[in-house]
C-alpha cells in the first residue's frame, strides 16, 4: 500500500487513539487490511477521488460494492444444493426482500447500494481526516458484528408474555423478530447461532419444565454441500416460542443467547479465545403468582451477564 495513505491514519492526533486491549500481533497478520478494500490495480479507491492525491486514485460509485468482493459467495457448482450459499450474507438480504428466486449460488448482485452494509456497519461521524484538517463526514471503520453484544442486541426485538389457554392451562410465549439486520439473524459463518431457552420454575427456584430451540443453519459439507435446515430469522420475520407452564410454577423465564461457535467445536479445533464464545442477548423473568394470568415483570429485559 502507498505510504501516503497510511500517513493519513498515523498523523491523526495520537491523543484521540486509545490503546486496544484486544490487540493481538498474530491476528494482525490474518486480518482484512486497508488494501483489501482500498487498493485495486494500483489505484487507491475511496469515496472522494480527490484530484490532489499524490498517487492514482479512483472514486467508487457505491461503498457497498467493496463489501461484495468478499461477502458474496458465488459459483454455479454442480455439487452444491442450497438456496443460499454458506456465508451468503448478500443473498440473504435479497431473499428477505423477496427478490431472490431459484436454487443454489447462482446469485448476481443487482444493486450494491440497496444492500446497505456500510450504512449499518460503518456509522457516519464528523471528524477531521488529518490533524489540523476541517471536520467532514466520514465513517467509522469498526464493522461490528457477532463479536459485539450491543450490535447483536440491536438486531433483535423480543417480547415475553404469558396467557391462559382455552383449556385453562397457562402458556408462556416469547416472540422474536429480526428488526435490525437486513440479512438473516444470525449471518456469516454457519457456526454462529442463537439458543432460545424457556423455563418454568417453582417458588423455590427449581426448574419444572424447560425447552430449548436454536436459530441456526445446518449444512452437510461432504460429499456435497447440502442445506439440511435453516431456522434463522430473515429481516422482518417474527417467530413465537411457547412453553406449557405447569400449574405449580411461580416464575417463568426466557433467555436468548448468541454463540459465536458451539462449545464442542471450540474444543475440537483447540480455539482458546480470551472473550467468551457465547453471551446473553435477552433475559427476562416474570413472576406469575399463583392462578392469575398477566403476571408482573421482575426487572427489565436485556443483559444479565
Ligand atoms: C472492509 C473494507 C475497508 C477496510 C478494510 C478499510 N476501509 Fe477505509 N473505507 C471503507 C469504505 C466503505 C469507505 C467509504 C465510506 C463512505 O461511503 O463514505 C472508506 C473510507 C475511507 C476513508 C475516507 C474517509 C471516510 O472515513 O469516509 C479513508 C481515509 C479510509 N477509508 C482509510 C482507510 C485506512 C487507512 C484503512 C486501514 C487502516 C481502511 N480505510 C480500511 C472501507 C474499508
Ligand atoms: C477482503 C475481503 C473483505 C472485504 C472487502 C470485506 N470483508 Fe467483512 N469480513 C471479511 C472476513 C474474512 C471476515 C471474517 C473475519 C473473521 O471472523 O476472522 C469479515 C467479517 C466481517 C464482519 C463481522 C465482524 C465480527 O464481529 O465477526 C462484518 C460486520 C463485516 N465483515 C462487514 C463488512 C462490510 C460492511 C464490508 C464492506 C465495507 C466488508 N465487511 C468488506 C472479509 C472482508
Ligand atoms: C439494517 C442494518 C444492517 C444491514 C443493512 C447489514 N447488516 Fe450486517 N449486521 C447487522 C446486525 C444488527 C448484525 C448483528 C446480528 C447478526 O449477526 O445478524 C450484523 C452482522 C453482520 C455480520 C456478522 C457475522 C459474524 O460472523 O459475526 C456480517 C459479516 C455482516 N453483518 C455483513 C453485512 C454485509 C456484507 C452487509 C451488506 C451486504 C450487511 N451486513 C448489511 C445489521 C446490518
Amino acid at each position: 500500500m502507498n505510504s501516503t495513505t497510511l500517513n493519513l491514519v498515523q498523523k491523526r492526533p495520537v491523543s484521540s487513539l486509545a490503546p486496544n486491549p484486544d490487540f493481538d500481533p498474530a491476528l494482525k497478520q490474518e486480518g482484512v487490511t486497508c488494501a483489501g478494500c482500498h487498493l485495486r490495480e494500483g489505484r487507491i479507491l475511496g469515496p472522494r477521488g480527490s484530484p490532489n492525491a499524490p498517487h492514482p486514485v479512483e472514486k467508487f460509485s457505491d461503498a457497498n460494492a467493496l463489501c461484495m468482493r468478499c461477502h458474496v459467495v458465488q459459483g454455479e457448482r454442480w455439487d452444491t444444493f442450497y438456496r443460499l450459499p454458506p456465508c451468503g450474507t448478500i443473498a440473504e438480504i435479497e431473499v428477505g426482500q423477496g427478490r431472490l428466486k431459484g436454487r443454489s449460488g447462482e446469485y448476481l448482485v443487482r444493486s450494491p447500494a440497496a444492500a446497505g452494509c456500510v450504512q449499518c456497519h460503518m456509522p457516519a461521524l464528523e471528524r477531521p481526516l488529518v490533524e489540523g484538517g476541517s471536520a467532514r463526514l466520514v465513517r467509522r471503520h469498526t464493522w461490528r458484528g457477532g463479536h459485539d453484544p450491543q450490535m447483536v442486541r440491536s438486531a433483535l426485538t423480543a417480547s415475553f408474555s404469558d396467557s391462559i389457554a382455552s383449556g385453562g392451562g397457562r402458556i408462556a410465549a416469547l416472540v422474536l423478530e429480526n428488526t435490525g439486520a437486513a440479512h438473516f439473524l444470525p449471518t456469516g459463518t454457519p457456526d454462529r447461532h442463537l439458543t432460545v431457552r424457556l423455563r418454568a420454575l417453582d417458588a423455590g427456584g427449581r426448574v419444572l419444565r424447560e425447552t430449548t430451540d436454536t436459530l441456526e443453519r445446518t449444512i452437510l459439507w461432504r460429499p456435497f454441500i447440502v442445506d439440511l435446515w435453516d431456522t434463522r430469522l430473515a429481516w422482518g420475520e417474527r417467530r413465537r416460542y411457547t412453553l406449557d407452564v405447569p400449574a405449580r410454577a411461580a416464575t417463568i423465564e426466557a433467555q436468548v443467547r448468541y454463540h459465536l461457535l458451539a462449545e464442542s467445536r471450540r474444543k475440537r479445533i483447540g480455539y482458546e479465545p480470551t472473550a467468551p464464545i457465547s453471551y446473553v442477548v435477552f433475559d427476562q423473568r416474570r413472576d406469575i403468582g399463583l392462578g392469575t394470568a398477566g403476571g408482573s415483570q421482575s426487572g427489565p429485559g436485556g443483559p444479565k451477564r
